[in-house]
């Protein structure tokens, strides 16, 4: 059955803050779209993938992947279209131009371009067993809390400079909690379907998975892997230079 990949690439990098969107930034002498797109054909589980860049780097981002397919022996049809101003906008603009036989969808963050192809492979299985969404996940390493913010200095104390943040109200069962990765696995009606629910809600979100919960519609997991990071600051793609000279 016909699965394409939707990779979201056209988030501003700003917290990476290089002045050019994340996806084009370098990590060992290529962009991180570059390494990305590798990844997801060398899987051997997308029949097509779709790009989402930023609109004024559509060229630039053709350019570039051409030239790289053009090294590549894979024939599978990668295409470029531009992106929103949000993640949910870029992969729903990812979604409509799919091809109309493909019946599963991996959307996969540009930004954790390390993913190694047993995950979108894990994911893939899933699916092509009865799941209608999967996605990968690690255990979490850190207590988590629940915390309110504080909002206003206590009478009196206006001009002292204090170092609190909030209060803790609570402490979530670490052992029940789980940190999410991509590539994120649906049934691509259902996926559509969950984006146009969303955005007739006016809602928006940070993973294609919470749309799909909204629905009340089962998610599966699977294992990720720590490469599958997300390079979002410096260190990260530290880490990831590092990750890259490491054998698996
Ligand atoms: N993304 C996108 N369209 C957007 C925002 C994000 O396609 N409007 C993509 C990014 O390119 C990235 C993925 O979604 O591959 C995850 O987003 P994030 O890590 O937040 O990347 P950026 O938005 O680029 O980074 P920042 O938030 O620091 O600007
Ligand atoms: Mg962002």
């Amino acid at each position: 059955m016909a699965t394409a990949a939707v990779i979201p690439a056209a988030g501003a990098g700003a917290r990476l803050g290089r002045g050019m969107p994340k996806a084009l930034v370098c990590l060992n002498g290529e962009p991180l779209l570059v390494h990305a797109v590798r990844g997801t054909l060398a899987s051997s589980v997308v029949d097509e993938v779709v790009v989402v860049a930023p609109e004024a780097h559509l060229d630039q981002v053709r350019a570039l992947l051409s030239d790289h397919r053009r090294d590549s022996d894979s024939d599978r049809a990668v295409s470029v279209v531009a992106g929103g101003p949000d993640r949910v906008d870029s992969v729903r603009a990812g979604l409509a131009v799919l091809d109309p036989t493909i019946r599963f969808v991996l959307v996969h963050d540009a930004a954790r371009c390390l993913a190694p192809g047993a995950v979108f492979r894990r994911v893939h299985q899933a699916l092509a067993g009865g799941a209608q969404a999967v996605i990968p996940v690690l255990p979490l390493v850190d207590t988590v809390k629940f915390v309110e913010p504080v909002t206003a200095a206590p009478d009196g104390a206006d001009d002292l400079e204090s170092a609190i943040q909030g209060t803790v109200v609570g402490t979530p069962s670490r052992s029940g909690l789980r940190i999410v990765q991509t590539p994120q696995g649906f049934d691509r009606e259902l996926l559509q379907r969950a984006h146009r629910d969303a955005a007739a809600a006016g809602i928006s979100a940070t993973d294609d998975a919470m749309l799909v919960e909204r629905l009340g519609v089962p998610v599966a997991t699977v294992a990720g892997d720590e490469r599958s990071m997300k390079i979002t600051s410096r260190k990260d793609l530290a880490i990831a230079e590092l990750l890259l000279s490491s054998p698996s």
